[in-house]
């Protein structure tokens, strides 16, 4: 399987499930199906609210010597309401129990926002914290002493914008190895590509097949949708495979890590065989002109009215 190679040797493989959405109830079976399937690499965050369900698909897994804790990438994420330095590690713990795990491999800061402890979602002003006040560079030396700890193996950030990326690299003692961010061909973002391409840190896509069951707050009336686009669909065509194959497909020729989303063992099958498809230079030309600079996730959940936060802020695009 195509693998990310990390500063010192360990192989992420570049294709893993998603579990953003996955309801607790389905996301048991997705998981033991996945690893069956051939998965090695789930991408888990506290927030998605099923890591204990993932935990218990993963103990069965190994116990029943499908495969092993080694064989395995398991990804998860800190939540905004633990940024603070001392809340880090309890937060990592509280993710290692429920995936019945004693390390991760890569353990990300989910946004670059922060929330007051008590809070889950921001509803008002009072609920936030500035940056001013909880800088990012504080809650990522806390990451760098899990790391430090054995915690994880890896560390690095997710939905953090160029210049986010760069004062970790200037101010931080490690750099982030990762930056986890939506990516698709309508979001192509090529100048984080190759700034982090510079800088050597890894991307993951997320919403690579464009989320369409995402919660309806995050939709917007009429958007496009990514696996119904004319041009994905005749290139699947001209394969002779499917439109998310072309999507997954695409990612992985660009050397990003993508973890399309199912709980359904039919495309789960279909995503992982994506790894094998081979785009031509046509293809990917087509594929360039479809770039909208179109967020699904667009972020704009932090800027509740009076909110220190801003859409435009958030993503360095004022
Ligand atoms: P399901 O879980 O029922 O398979 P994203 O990864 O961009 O968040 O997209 C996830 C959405 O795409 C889910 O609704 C998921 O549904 C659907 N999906 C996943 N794989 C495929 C596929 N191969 N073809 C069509 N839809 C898919």
């Amino acid at each position: 399987m195509n693998t990310l190679k990390f500063e010192n040797g360990d192989l992420m493989p570049i294709i893993g499930l998603g579990t953003w959405k996955s309801e607790p109830g389905a996301v048991y079976n997705a998981v033991k199906e996945a690893i069956r399937l051939g998965y090695r690499h789930i991408d888990c965050a506290f927030i998605y609210g099923n890591e204990a369900e993932i935990g218990r698909a993963l103990k069965e897994s190994f116990e029943k010597g499908m495969v092993s804790r080694e064989q395995m990438w398991i990804t998860s994420k800190l939540w905004s309401n633990s940024h603070n330095p001392a809340d880090v590690e309890p937060a990592l713990m509280n993710t290692l129990a429920d995936l019945q795990l004693d390390y991760l491999d890569l353990y990300l800061i989910h946004w670059p926002v922060a929330l007051k402890k008590s809070v889950v979602f921001p509803e008002s002003p009072q609920d936030m914290i500035a940056l001013v006040d909880l800088p990012l560079l504080k809650t990522w030396t806390a990451m760098e002493a899990q790391l430090d700890k054995g915690l994880c193996r890896h560390i690095g950030v997710s939905n953090f914008n160029i210049s986010r990326l760069q004062a970790l690299c200037n101010d931080a003692r490690l750099k982030p190895e990762m930056n986890q961010i939506e990516l698709h061909p309508y979001l192509q973002q090529p100048g984080m590509l190759d700034f982090c391409r510079s800088q050597e840190i890894h991307l993951t896509a997320y919403s690579p097949l464009g989320s369409q069951d995402r919660p309806p707050g995050l939709k917007t009336a009429n958007e496009p949708v990514l696996l119904e686009e004319p041009v994905i669909t005749d290139i699947a065509g001209r394969h002779g495979i499917t439109p998310a194959q072309v999507l997954i497909g695409w990612a992985v020729q660009r050397e990003t890590a993508v973890i399309p989303k199912s709980v359904n063992p039919g495309r789960m099958k279909e995503n992982l065989a994506a790894a094998g498809i081979s785009l031509t230079s046509e293809d990917l030309r087509e594929i360039e002109k479809l770039d909208r600079h179109r967020r699904y996730v667009s972020g704009d959940f932090w800027a509740v009215e009076g909110s220190p936060y801003t859409v435009a802020d958030l993503w360095g695009e004022k």
